[in-house]
Formats: structure tokens, sequence, C-alpha cells
């Protein structure tokens, strides 16, 4: 497929360079250097625009979208099971701590069979670039050789990745047929991954990055936790985990250590620039700060805590308090990988968290959340900009040094959702109409660092 390697495309399309404000491009000319950074952004009234625009048309390096497409930036999906896949939409009948004993572990252990990892994460990474996901964060499995797989699979496909091995060995919380023997094993698992991922021959540009991965407190001994805080430290590397996702998990860690699953966290030095906490929905006001203050990042999972978590995550709390917030799907805890889903859903748990619930109770006893509903610009900003700051990547907006990662939205599609009707949509209203009705069949072309990946 194409790569826009040292050509430039003229597109008009929606981004925000910051959360509040959408940029709208109109025939924005966007030059790509080889090494699929973007080089510049040039607006038609902008120096220098009408000569880029010839120089590369006359090398035949200029492509150009047609009417009714519209360039976005790809989505991050902040969390993600890789291996949960087969199981997306069944098995939400039961609690979380049920869930991970009756379903999760098992379909999990099948990843000892490399044949079965192959084929499911060949499928999944295809679908979720085709549903737009350019940067996905992983959650893989406690297996080596499959992990791998993962990593080979997104380096094949072009994918952005970061991927981590679960580390998960605590034998209250793990059954015998599914965890990490020792924290030994977990840990010196978590490097040799690094190493394997950093030393890949076909990751020179470090497109897929290691993530060290205690699955969630409860599954961990401490000595694996504190083992892996210091990894951390030394290795430089993202850290993932679960946080405070549902009253019984919540508990439990309170029941453990005394203290929330932030302050333990932060105590085993897994609380940096580079952490995303999964979920994060009860957590504390005091934690909220904790987080803000190390720089973690909070992967927002909407349609998932609607069926494990006991509560909404207070979304635009988080924001105005300057979290990095984005959105994971976490496959397959929400039963949808697409990021437009999971925007819709975030912005429709936002407005039940400000408007209540309960139909017994008058509209004014029936929410304590005065003002907690999002609006779409910022569903849009934590499934592009807000994913790429929470993650350090630069990724999710179109400026110069960041990654061309990127969709075409093509509006026109019959067999697409979107329908757009010229003396009514203008604006910001087609990006609202896109992320409110778009589909599969509107996802028309998907770069990542400039190569077409679908
Ligand atoms: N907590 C520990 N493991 C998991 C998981 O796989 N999914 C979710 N949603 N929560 C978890
Ligand atoms: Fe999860």
């Amino acid at each position: 497929m194409d790569h826009l390697g040292g050509k430039a495309i003229i597109a008009s399309g929606f981004h925000m360079i910051e959360r509040g404000s959408v940029e709208i491009l109109r025939n924005a000319l966007i030059a790509i250097g080889e090494d699929g950074a973007i080089v510049s952004v040039l607006r038609p009234d902008e120096r220098g625009y009408e000569e880029q625009k010839s120089r590369q048309k006359a090398m035949g390096m200029l492509v150009t979208l047609p009417q009714g497409a519209y360039l976005l930036p790809g989505f991050v999906d902040l969390h993600v099971h890789a291996p949960q896949y087969p199981q997306l939409g069944s098995a939400l009948d039961v609690p979380l701590e049920v869930w991970l004993q009756q379903y999760t572990f098992p379909l999990e252990a099948r990843y000892a069979d490399a044949a079965f990892a192959r084929r499911s994460y060949g499928l999944l990474v295809r679908d979720l670039v085709a549903n737009g996901t350019t940067t996905a964060l992983y959650f893989a499995t406690i297996h080596q050789e499959a992990t791998r797989i993962l990593a080979d699979i997104c380096l094949e496909a072009g994918q952005r990745a970061v991927i981590g091995k679960v580390a998960m060995d605590n034998a209250e919380q793990c059954p015998d047929y599914y965890r990490d023997a020792s924290p030994d094993q977990a840990i010196r698992g978590t490097e040799d991954l690094i190493g394997y991922i950093r030393s890949h021959k076909a990751n020179s540009a470090a497109l897929v990055k290691p993530v060290v991965t205690p699955r969630f407190i409860p599954s961990c001994t401490d000595a694996t936790l504190e083992g892996l805080g210091a990894l951390a430290r030394q290795c430089g590397c993202h850290v993932q985990t679960h946080c405070s996702e549902s009253d019984w998990e919540h508990g439990y860690v309170l029941a453990r250590h005394g203290i929330t699953d932030t302050d333990s966290l932060d105590r085993f030095g897994l609380l940096g620039r580079h952490t995303v906490l999964a979920h994060s929905t009860l957590i504390t006001a005091e934690d909220m700060a904790t987080i803000g203050a190390r720089g973690s990042g909070i992967a927002h999972c909407p349609l998932s805590n609607a069926y494990f978590s006991s509560a909404v995550f207070p979304l635009k709390a988080a924001l105005d308090k300057g979290i990095h917030v984005g959105l994971g799907s976490d496959i397959s805890g929400g039963p949808s990988g697409s990021l437009f889903d999971n925007m819709r859903s975030a912005l429709m748990v936002a407005r039940m968290l400000e408007l209540g619930v309960d139909p017994k109770l008058g509209p004014s006893e029936r929410s304590r959340h005065a003002g907690a509903r999002i609006d779409f610009r910022d569903a849009f900003y934590c499934a592009t900009t807000g994913g790429g700051v929470a993650l350090d990547l630069p990724v999710g907006k179109f400026s110069p040094g960041y990654q061309f990662d990127a969709m075409v939205i093509d509006t026109t599609d019959e067999r697409g959702t979107i329908r757009l009707w010229d003396d009514l949509d203008q604006g910001e209203t087609v990006l609202q109409k896109i992320i409110y009705t778009a589909s599969k069949p509107n996802i028309a072309k998907v770069w990542v660092g400039g190569r077409q990946v679908s």
C-alpha cells in the first residue's frame, strides 16, 4: 500500500491542538517526511502554500482528498486486552471478580498455544486498524512467545503499539493454570519482553514499545509490585495497570494495604509520567491530585465501566483538573473496539452522571454532579490528542514533528451512516455528525507514520 513519505496531502478535516478548541482545516497542505513525521501544516492563506503545492505537484508528490472526505487524527486506544478479543460481546453477565475467574483467565491461558495467539492477534490488529485505531496500549498475557507474536503482528500490520507481558503471580487471586510461578518469573519475563521489543530488527523506528504491566494489585504479590517499580525506573518504560475499578477491587486493596490503589502504586514507584491507569472510577479527590502531580494518565473506559465498575468516572472533573485522560475500549470488558462507540458512550454516561438515573427521585435530588457533561469536543480530544498526551507520544494531532497517524472519513459512502446536508452542516457540525454517526464503511483510509495500513 501507499506510503506518504516525502509527499504532501491537501485535506480538509479536524483536529485539536489542545483541549477545548477544534481546528477546522480547509484544504490544508500537510507535508510528510520520509520518517512519517509531519514536516509542515500550511493553511491556504499562509506564506509558501502555493509555492509548496506547485512544487509537490510538479514532482508528482501531491495527494488531494476528494470532496466529502475529511481527515481526522488516528485514534489512540489507551486500554486493550488483546487476548480477550475472542470473547468480545459475550460474558458480560457477572461481576469483575467472577468474570476474571470464570471466563477471562481460562481464555487468556489458551495463549500458551502460539497458533491460537497468531490467529486471534492477527484478527484483532487488523480490525482495530480498520476502525481507525492507529495507536493501542495493549495488555497481552503472561506468555512470552504469544506476547512476542503480538509485537511481530503490530510491526507487520504497521500499527503503533505499546505492549506489555502481563505480570500476575499472587496464588490467592490467580489460578494455578494461569499465573507467573514467582516474582522472579513475573519480573524477568517483563525484562525479556522489553529486550525483545527494543532489539527487534523490524522496530528500528520504535513503532512498538514495551510497557511494564502488573495486571492489578490483587493479582500481584508485593515482591512483584516492588520489582516492577524498580524495573520501570531503570528501563524508562511505560507502566500500565488497573486502578480503583470496582467496589470489590478498590476494597480489596484497602483491606490488603490499608491505602487506596493510587497511594499503593505510588509507594511501589509505579506512578510516573508514563503510567496509564485504567478505569480509576473510584479514586478519591486526593488520589486524583496524586495522579495529577505524578503526570500519570487515566484510560477512561465508559463501556466497560458500565459492566464492571460501580460508578461513572467523572471525566469532566478530571479534565478540568488537567489530568491526562484518554479513552480505552477495554476489550473485552467493553463490547466494542471502536473508539467511535467509546466516544459516544463517554458522552452518554457523562450526561447520565450529570442528570442522575433514578426516575423515582425528583429532578433536584436525582444527581449530585451538576456540570458533569462533556461535549463532542472533549470526547474527540480524549480519543486523539489526549491519548497522545497520556502516552507522551507525538501522535493525536496534525502538528510539525508529530507522526502522520490519520484516517479519512468518507461522508459520502452510501453503506456508511453519515448523512450530511450541505445547507445545514457546516464547520464543527460536520465533526459532530462524524463523531455521532460514523461507522466502519465511512473509514476510507488509515495511515500510521505515513504508511497506509488500511
Ligand atoms: N482487572 C484485572 N484484570 C482485568 C481485566 O482483564 N479487565 C478489566 N476490566 N479489569 C481487570
Ligand atoms: Fe482492563
